[in-house]
């Protein structure tokens, strides 16, 4: 029954759902009631596998006792206060947690709501800096293809989603993007591919085009997430480090999927030895349990702005009504007390092997075009059946009858297990995938 016509009865009538095929969900509705460690369970009490860690965001397993009572302590002791001009304990000190877990210089940390909302404030952060500088002309800003930084005007503008861009007109203007760094040379390798550091230099052209005074920052995933797992190839993001150095341009890494552990390190900008000037993160800083993100900036980045504004204004116009929610920061701090005491980043450097040779055994299969992989994230890229993406999307719904909540990124099938799952469960998770693509 096509949404239209579904009675305003029906108790799935009203919900516009996001990311999602609406009419398609009321034909086959997918609904999660509960969540426990890496288990889902259907309205049916059926359990599936949480082979996502939700959207990449619950590496330590639903339902933490520690973060749960760690909220529900906070909320009992301040719910709210506004963040614009008062400040409250937690949000200091989990900045200064979070300060601690980044490359050095990195240590001042504002706070927002969604992954987002952070890259909208790193690119105002990036623009406010070189005016505070006196070069307010930087105002351009380079992308990358295939990258996602969120659906808000400035995020997908910069963006390189072709279906987040098409419907919503022509976006942010001065907005370059790097060709993406998938390529055939490099397929079927896991981690870092051999070719392709010179698609950095993409960036001097656009120096060479534009004039370098002209751009403020660029801005890319370290590994993209969302299209399906593209790991840099060995040597680029130096390289991309190196012109962004070379011309002034700020580089923002969007670490909102990669950062805390996902890669090994708490931050993938020490995992590939690369210092970017701004960081953006998100989902894994609460274990997905209250919405909350940041924005991490060098020290010289704030000093410039607060410096030049006068006596008593506001420096950075610039915040959420929800920026360090109370209940989120007691979340985060929580969480990374977990991160600490289980030391879950080993974890993930010792079980990251194993789940990445899975991944990679793929090959060979009928179909598989392509495996990556890096840390505890993987895909499989499988030939297009039908319009491209149909056949992943039907390996998505499939997954749900079998036992698996996955990521499908067009054709790409995409597994990014939770820190704590034992490496039974990782090659259960593989194992339904395998029998999903044989059938598909
Ligand atoms: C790299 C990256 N940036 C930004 C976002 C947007 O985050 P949110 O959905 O919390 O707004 C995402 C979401 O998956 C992401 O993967």
């Amino acid at each position: 029954m096509s949404a239209a016509v579904r009675p305003t009865n029906d108790p799935l009538f009203h919900h516009w759902m996001p990311f999602t095929a609406n009419q398609q969900f009321l034909e086959q509705p997918r609904l999660i009631a509960r969540a426990e460690g890496v288990y889902y369970y259907n309205t049916r009490g059926e359990k599936l596998l949480d082979g996502s860690s939700g959207l990449y965001c619950i590496p330590l397993g639903h339902g933490r006792r520690e973060i749960r009572e760690a909220v529900a302590k906070q909320m009992e002791e301040l719910d709210y206060a506004p963040p614009f001009q008062y400040g409250v304990p937690v949000a200091f000190r989990l900045a200064t947690e979070v300060a601690q877990m980044l490359p050095a210089g990195l240590n001042r940390v504002f706070f927002s709501c969604s992954g987002s909302e952070a890259a909208e404030t790193a690119l105002k952060m990036a623009i406010q800096y070189h005016r505070a500088r006196g070069e307010g002309q930087r105002t351009r800003f380079v992308g990358r293809e295939r990258g996602y930084h969120g659906v808000n005007f400035g995020g997908w503008s910069v963006g390189g989603m072709v279906a987040n861009r098409r419907a919503f007109g022509v976006g942010l203007p001065g907005v370059s993007h790097l060709r993406h760094t998938h390529i055939k040379e490099n397929n079927f390798q896991m981690g870092e591919g051999e070719c392709g550091a010179d698609l950095a230099d993409d960036l001097e052209r656009f120096v060479n085009l534009h004039g370098a005074d002209t751009i403020a920052a660029c801005i890319v995933e370290p590994i993209a997430g969302s299209t399906g797992i593209l790991v840099p190839p060995k040597g680029y993001l130096k390289r991309l480090r190196e012109i962004c150095t070379k011309h002034g341009i700020l580089l923002i890494f969007d670490e909102v999927i990669t950062g805390f552990g996902r890669t090994g390190e708490a931050f993938a900008a020490q995992t590939f030895g690369v210092t970017p000037d701004i960081v953006t993160m998100a989902k894994a800083i609460t274990n997905g349990s209250i919405p909350m993100a940041a924005v991490a900036v060098k020290e010289e980045i704030q000093q410039a702005i607060l410096e030049t504004a006068p006596p008593n204004s506001i420096e950075f116009a610039h915040g959420y009504t929800y920026s360090a929610h109370p209940a989120a920061c007691a979340a985060g701090l929580a969480t990374l007390k977990i991160y600490r005491e289980e030391d879950t980043f080993n974890r993930v450097k010792a079980l990251a092997p194993a789940f990445l040779e899975q991944v990679g055994s793929f090959k060979g299969m009928p179909d598989v075009i392509d495996t990556r992989g890096f840390g505890l994230l993987g895909a499989v890229e499988l030939a297009p059946k039908g319009k491209p993406g149909e056949r992943g999307f039907k390996i998505l719904c499939k997954a749900f009858e079998n036992g698996l909540v996955l990521r499908s990124a067009g054709d790409n099938l995409v597994l990014a297990p939770p820190f704590v799952a034992t490496p039974d469960q990782i090659s259960e998770m593989l194992d339904i995938l395998r029998k999903l693509i044989k059938e598909s």
